[in-house]
């Protein structure tokens, strides 16, 4: 069933391989910038790093958003802060929750990972680069997989209830459309401040891609920057751990 919203259509689907499959398939066939494919349920979700995103049918919300974008090729990947930040907004919106953002990309609350989001491309003829971005949200899991437990939350975890996965897609998309406009008009600047407020990130000690100091900064393309005590070094991709630096007042729960 496809609808039509504010600013584009929503594609509602029962069980798909993947959103992402889908946006991508319609991207094909010409759909419009800001398409949006919705399903309750994947067979084969896709995570960052070539893993698996499972999620029991109807638990979260599974999303994707085709993207035709007019960013210069070097503003494209800052489109994955974009949404964490439009993320933990509708969340914190729709919720009574205090998102963080654990760099690239992931969304905490209590340290404990409750959305995650995928940024992919493909060579489709098309005048413009065509991205997909992926938003997973937990909202009905009362458990977990042992394999994750202790590292995933949901917010009926966190708050006793799950929300409504049609008011947090009205909310994400709002906020999606919001962020993105200021990314596109105004470029990365007005993100990247809201990035590095809700982070979880900056001011910790970081290891990443055997690079370890202290996470200092967002680079102007989204790459984190790491004062390795030698130099700042620049990652523009991995997978981060954390840990508790001297005098560190986060609380590290992961
Ligand atoms: C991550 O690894 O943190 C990113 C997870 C992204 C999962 C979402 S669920 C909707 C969309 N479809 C997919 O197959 N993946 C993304």
């Amino acid at each position: 069933m496809a609808a039509g919203s504010a600013s584009g259509v929503i594609v509602r689907l029962d069980t798909v391989d993947s959103t992402q499959t889908v946006a991508f398939a319609l991207a094909e066939r010409g759909a419009a910038d800001r398409t949006v494919v919705v399903a309750d349920q994947q067979a084969a979700g896709r995570g960052r790093r070539g893993r698996i995103w499972q999620a029991p049918p109807r638990t979260s919300l599974l999303a994707s958003i085709l993207v035709r974008s007019r960013l210069p090729q070097t503003l494209l990947a800052t489109l994955s802060p974009t949404t964490a930040v439009a993320t933990a907004e509708a969340l914190s919106r729709v919720a009574p929750l205090a998102p963080r953002l654990k760099w690239p990309n992931d969304v905490l609350v209590g340290g404990r990972k409750i959305a995650g989001i995928l940024l992919e491309s493909r060579s489709i003829p098309s005048a413009e680069p065509i991205l997909v971005i992926g938003v997973g949200i937990n909202l009905g899991q009362r458990e977990f997989p042992l394999e994750l437990a202790g590292r995933a939350t949901s917010v009926a975890l966190e708050t006793g209830h799950p929300v409504d996965r049609d008011t947090l897609l009205a909310a994400l998309l709002e906020e999606f459309d919001t962020w993105r406009a200021r990314l596109e008009g105004e470029g990365f600047g007005s993100v990247r401040e809201r990035w590095k407020s809700l982070s979880d990130t900056i001011g910790r000690h970081v290891t990443v891609d055997g690079i370890s100091g202290t996470a200092t900064d967002l680079d102007g393309d989204g790459a984190l920057l790491i004062d390795a005590g030698n130099g700042v070094r620049r990652v523009i991709a991995g997978e981060i751990s954390t840990e508790m630096a001297p005098g560190d007042t986060h609380a590290a729960r992961r």
